[in-house]
């Protein structure tokens, strides 16, 4: 039956609510509790050191959404309630957790504010913004980086399957996180060498005894980057304005030789009818950074200005595209 109006717009108005009981499971750890069977919520409530009346309330909110099923007294997994424990390989959580973090919703408190002044509500956690913020609370930054990994997991299968990496010798992980994507990569390409760069709070704790081809670089990418024969940008130039785009780019374009690849791997948008997880993460950037997701023209322009030329889009996963360009 189509919804009424109302309900539409009731559902919306209210979405807050499951998206935090979500993040407040993943927390909590409820998930890691549950396997095929039913586990009465008593049990769960025991395990986990919660109310039983206000963990059922929860878990039957999002079982109405087929994140968990009711069933027999008890909660089942659902295919989407299993991705919250923390042992699959394409666990969810340490999103869901990020997510449910404090700099979220605080900068989400201000959405107003944002939107009558185009600045990102972060800015009154901290005026120096998201990665200044994440620089001063250590384990928050630990959870935005499990996040990113987690995030990645869903996406690197279809990155590494997309896109030929075999003819680069060389491939600069820039922004890498803690390096899911470049060790995927580097595995699918046995003749070629990796190296990840990133901010010092990331690279120096990272070392990769199992993988002797990936070489660890900490810096600032506005700054220098090292040589490669193509460069990975995965969810960098969204976080940052046309400005700031436009540095990092020409960071990379002193580095490059003429013809050196850039992939620029992000929700890359259609002109038409973009997907609505992409446009949610526009409104994440809004609040949180001063970025955006941008389309291919968008694109297309910053990577003209700093020395570059499209040469092609591929699809990768969801609305995640890999942009080439080469260096002219
Ligand atoms: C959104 S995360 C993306 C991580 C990874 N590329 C991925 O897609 O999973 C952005 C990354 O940029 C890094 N970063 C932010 N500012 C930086 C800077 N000035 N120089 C180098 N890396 C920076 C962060 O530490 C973080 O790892």
């Amino acid at each position: 039956m189509t919804p009424q109006p109302h309900e539409i717009i009731h559902a919306h108005i209210y979405s807050a609510y499951t998206a935090r009981c979500l993040q407040a499971v993943a927390d909590l750890g409820i998930a890691d509790h549950i396997d095929d069977d039913p586990v009465p919520v008593g049990e769960l409530a025991a395990a986990c050191g919660t109310d039983p009346d206000a963990l059922h309330r929860v878990l039957r909110l999002l079982a109405a959404h087929d994140v968990f099923e009711q069933r027999h007294g008890g909660y089942a997994h659902t295919p989407a309630s299993r991705l919250l424990r923390g042992d699959h390989p394409m666990s969810a959580r340490p999103l869901a957790r990020l997510m449910g973090l404090p700099l979220h919703w605080h900068s989400l408190a201000q959405l107003p504010h944002t939107v009558t002044t185009g600045e990102p509500g972060i800015d009154v956690l901290d005026p120096g913004g998201l990665w200044a913020y994440l620089q001063g609370h250590s384990e928050e930054a630990e959870t935005f980086n499990r996040a990113m990994t987690s995030k990645a997991a869903a996406d690197i299968p279809a990155i590494v399957e997309a896109y030929d990496f075999t003819p680069f010798a060389t491939i600069a992980d820039i922004g890498g996180g803690r390096g899911h994507l470049l060790r995927a990569v580097l595995d699918s390409v046995p003749a070629a060498k990796g190296v990840l760069f990133d901010q010092p709070s990331v690279i120096d704790p990272l070392s990769f005894p199992d993988q002797p081809r990936l070489t660890p670089r900490a810096g600032d990418f506005f700054s220098a980057v090292p040589a490669a024969d193509a460069y990975i940008l995965m969810h960098i130039l969204h976080n940052w304005d046309d400005e700031r785009v436009a540095r990092i780019l020409a960071t990379v374009r002193d580095a490059a030789a003429t013809g050196a690849t850039l992939l620029v791997i992000e929700n890359v948008l259609p002109d038409e009818r973009p997907d609505p997880t992409a446009l949610s993460m526009d409104v994440i950037m809004l609040a949180l950074t001063r970025g955006h997701e941008r389309t291919v023209g968008e694109l297309s322009v910053l990577l003209e200005g700093a020395g570059f030329r499209l040469t092609g889009v591929t699809e990768a996963s969801g609305s995640m595209r890999i942009a080439e360009a080469k260096a002219v």
